[in-house]
């Protein structure tokens, strides 16, 4: 019985520090498994594919951006894009259409190389809306090296 006892309660104990690690990762991960439809009817229709940024400073597409980023790239990029490491921080990025070229063609193409995929593409799931969206929010919270 006392031996069996000693057994039991360190499995219990690992047992309640998962089941405590798996629901700190739910509540952060909330949403981002599959990638989300984003709303953009709010938002002036383009006409893709841009190279350049055509609502940087727009106060609804910043807001359908930020929730964008946090369901569909938060889980890699980190919540209000402070990356925890696993991926690049994206506050880094240029502002401008420098950085607007570049943002659009990685979310477009994602990181494959050699059939491992390092982040996903989004150039079929995203509407152009979308992947603007994002970017007007990216640069709300830009920051220097
Ligand atoms: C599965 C994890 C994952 C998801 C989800 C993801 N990314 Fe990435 N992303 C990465 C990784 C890893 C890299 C670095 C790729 C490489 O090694 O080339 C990256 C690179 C990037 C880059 C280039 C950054 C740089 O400094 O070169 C941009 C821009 C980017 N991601 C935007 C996004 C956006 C926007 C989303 C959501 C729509 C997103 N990512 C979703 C993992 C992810």
């Amino acid at each position: 019985m006392a031996t069996s006892l000693r057994i039991k309660t360190p499995l219990l104990a690992t047992l309640l520090a998962l089941c405590a690690a798996s629901a700190t990762f739910t509540v952060h991960a909330h949403g981002d498994t599959a990638p989300q439809a984003v709303d953009t009817h709010a938002l002036k229709k383009l006409d893709g594919p841009l190279s350049e940024n055509p609502y940087r400073g727009d106060a609804a597409a910043t807001k359908i951006g930020a929730s964008a980023f946090n369901q569909n790239c938060a889980r890699c990029h980190g919540l209000g894009a402070v990356s925890g490491g696993i991926a690049p921080d994206l506050r880094y990025l240029p502002v401008g259409k420098e950085g607007d070229e570049y943002f659009a063609q990685k979310v477009r193409n994602g990181a494959i190389r050699n059939g491992v995929t390092y982040m996903p593409a989004f150039g079929s799931i995203f509407s152009e809306e979308a992947i603007w969206a994002i970017r007007t929010w990216l640069e709300t919270v830009h920051a220097e090296q």
